[in-house]
């Protein structure tokens, strides 16, 4: 019996961060301490923005994003269909109402033009995410929202390392929201990130993210707004950290991985292989492939399964859960997310995966497809 091929596996190492670990316990400091301050640093320097604030998700990252942009009841913030439901989540948690926009014919991300034609009175942020790490279509989304006078926020969960047009994923906007749950890149377990060059809107994020905490010498501490503890640890940060420091690594064996993907799969017929222009570079959050609509996409799931290999959807079309489509909220127009939710597959990859595995993996996709 072969081993079985999980789809994804945390790249991590004990001996990594058992010395973190020991001082984080021995210190007593075990929340929003040094640890969280340097894994800060680190992810702003990596993105190329002067602020990154830690909270414990990126669904947490994305609320408090849209909170300091003033988001709340009565607005209305354009978001991609084809996306996790979190993005939904964050803006339903502010009060306001997510407008689904659906995918280009191309790419999976929000499609500018689609977004254009929903803008409302109402409308407060674009909130475009980058799919699997592969950025969204920023030259169009940046001059939209600066032509209708909207906030651009990314949810950037899956997109730390990818760039497009020489400006990483996270600089887009006026805030990049990171995850670091154990599908992402780098893992804290769980973890978000907003990044920003606005030093404004991160002292807000500070402020907010600790209960509306402000600390004035030689007073007793106020409370200037109602807030949230949002708040990353020590341990985590540590976590986050240690896989920073081989970042570069991290992504150049994705990319290899994807690549041999790439190569073998392209030319197998039904599989529809989405690869980075040359303005792109993706993170390779996971690997997805397009199948044609004849294949049926959980069939193979399943039929992959039972042959020792895990895989599972690329993402959801939110409109199709009843969190969503019970509250009224937009479900026409939404063609390319429906086929990208119903069509969509992603593929095992995990650390220092091995030709013979890639290989393995392809065959098992050949064969489901064959038999069907
Ligand atoms: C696009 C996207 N946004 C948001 C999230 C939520 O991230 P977290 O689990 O850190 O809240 C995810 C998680 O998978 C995601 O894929």
């Amino acid at each position: 019996m072969k081993k079985r091929i999980p789809l994804i596996a945390p790249d991590l190492e004990f001996e990594d961060v058992r010395r973190d670990i020991e001082r984080i316990l021995m210190s007593g400091v075990l929340t929003a301490g040094p640890y969280v301050c340097e894994f800060e640093r680190s992810v702003a320097e990596r993105v190329g923005v002067d602020h990154a604030v830690a909270t414990t998700s990126a669904t947490t990252a994305i609320h408090l994003a849209l909170v300091v942009c003033g988001v709340g009841p009565g607005d209305e913030v354009l978001i991609p269909d084809f996306t996790f439901p979190a993005t939904a989540n964050a803006v339903i948690q502010t009060g306001a109402t997510p407008v689904f926009v659906d995918s280009g014919h191309a790419d999976f991300a929000m499609d500018p033009e689609s977004a254009r034609t929903l803008i409302s009175p109402r409308t407060r942020v674009i909130l475009p995410v980058d799919p699997f790490g592969q950025p969204a279509n920023y030259l169009a989304l940046e001059r939209l929202a600066a032509d209708a006078g909207l906030h651009l926020v990314v949810d950037a969960a899956c997109s730390l390392g990818a760039s497009r047009a020489g400006r990483e994923c996270g600089a887009h906007g006026e805030m990049g929201c990171f995850s670091f749950h154990p599908r992402k890149v780098v893992t804290c377990g769980e973890g978000g990130m907003v990044t920003t060059n606005d030093a404004n809107l991160a002292d807000q994020l500070r402020l907010r993210r600790n209960h509306g905490l402000v600390r004035i010498e030689g007073k007793v501490p106020e409370f200037v707004e109602p807030a949230f503890n949002y708040r990353m640890t020590e341990i985590q940060a540590a976590l986050g950290l240690s896989q920073m420091r081989r970042i570069e690594s991290i992504l150049s064996d994705r990319r290899l991985t994807a690549n041999r993907y790439d190569d073998a799969l392209s030319k197998v017929s039904g599989v529809s292989v989405r690869t980075a222009t040359a303005e792109e570079t993706w993170s390779y959050q996971s690997y997805v492939v397009l199948l044609d609509d004849e294949i049926d996409r959980n069939a193979a799931i399943a039929n992959m399964d039972s042959m020792g290999i895990e895989t599972t959807i690329g993402t959801y079309a939110c409109h199709q859960h009843p969190a969503f489509c019970s509250q009224g909220i937009r479900s026409d127009g939404l063609s390319n997310a429906t086929r990208y939710a119903n069509q969509t597959l992603t593929l095992p990859l995990v650390a220092n995966m091995s030709t013979s595995e890639v290989d393995r993996v392809v065959a098992a996709l050949i064969s489901t497809i064959g038999q069907q």
